[in-house]
């Protein structure tokens, strides 16, 4: 039976929640669960949340059209981090596998990235990511600007990235009126036909998704069992 942490920030909600379905889905899959809440010190006011994240507009086109530029971006741009409470696991060695969630605020969100560089026993470790956000899974704006930094940042302290899941919470805190929800879902309709609620946890696609990244985790933990 694989011992394995699910560790998750999240701000308004949604990432918790995904978090809880994912405990269920594994224990139901025979991993004894463990599960743990990440807490920001002090959470940001919302005007102040996106400031960090300015640098990536002016060059956003160039982003969106190179996968060269891209690669380079993820090696250089600046992750901010917030400081958090202190862990109730802070060394995750004992665990066969670790689960982490965020939401996608660009990139891994500050506390996250925080928790990366506290703490322990990343080494060796199989971990799988999950997040949430607000958009329909655009291939690069969504997936591809979240989980290769997230992974690169995984790999860099020697862990082995073994899935990755993405939910659509439907739920944008941007700007006044719900104008970046109205965004997605009609970036939804237009990318793949579908409206944006079948993305999310309660979606055909999204409840799909979950089974996916169980089998995906699964199939990794039998190839890693000795024998
Ligand atoms: C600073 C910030 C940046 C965000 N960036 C994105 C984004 O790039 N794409 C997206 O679809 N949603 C984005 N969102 C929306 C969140 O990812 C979404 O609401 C998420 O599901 C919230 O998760 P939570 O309820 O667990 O905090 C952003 C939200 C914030 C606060």
């Amino acid at each position: 039976m694989p011992r394995t942490l699910i560790v998750h920030y999240s701000r308004s909600g949604h990432t918790a929640r995904l978090a809880n379905v994912l405990a269920e889905e594994l224990r139901q899959r025979g991993h004894e669960v463990v599960t743990e809440a990440i807490c920001a010190e002090r959470e940001w006011g919302k005007w102040l949340l996106p400031i960090p994240l300015l640098p990536l507009l002016p060059v956003l086109p160039l982003y969106l059209a190179s996968s060269r530029f891209r690669r380079f971006w993820h090696r250089h741009y600046y992750q901010p981090q917030q400081a958090i409470r202190p862990l109730v696991n802070p060394d995750v060695s004992g665990f066969d596998l670790v689960l982490v969630g965020t939401p996608k605020w660009l990139y891994p969100s500050y506390p996250v990235a925080r928790w990366l560089d506290t703490v322990r026993g990343l080494q060796g470790r199989r971990m799988a990511s999950f997040a949430t956000f607000c958009g329909p899974p655009l291939e690069v704006f969504e997936i591809e600007m979240l989980f290769e930094p997230l992974e690169a940042c995984l790999r860099s302290r020697g862990s082995v990235p073994v899935g990755r899941l993405a939910i659509s919470s439907d739920h944008h805190e941007y700007f006044f009126f719900n104008e970046m929800r109205g965004l997605f879902r009609w970036l939804s309709r237009k990318a793949f036909g579908r409206p944006l609620a079948d993305f999310t946890l309660d979606g055909e696609i999204g409840q799909a998704q979950i089974k996916r990244f169980g089998d995906e985790i699964d199939d990794a933990m039998c190839r890693a069992r000795p024998g």
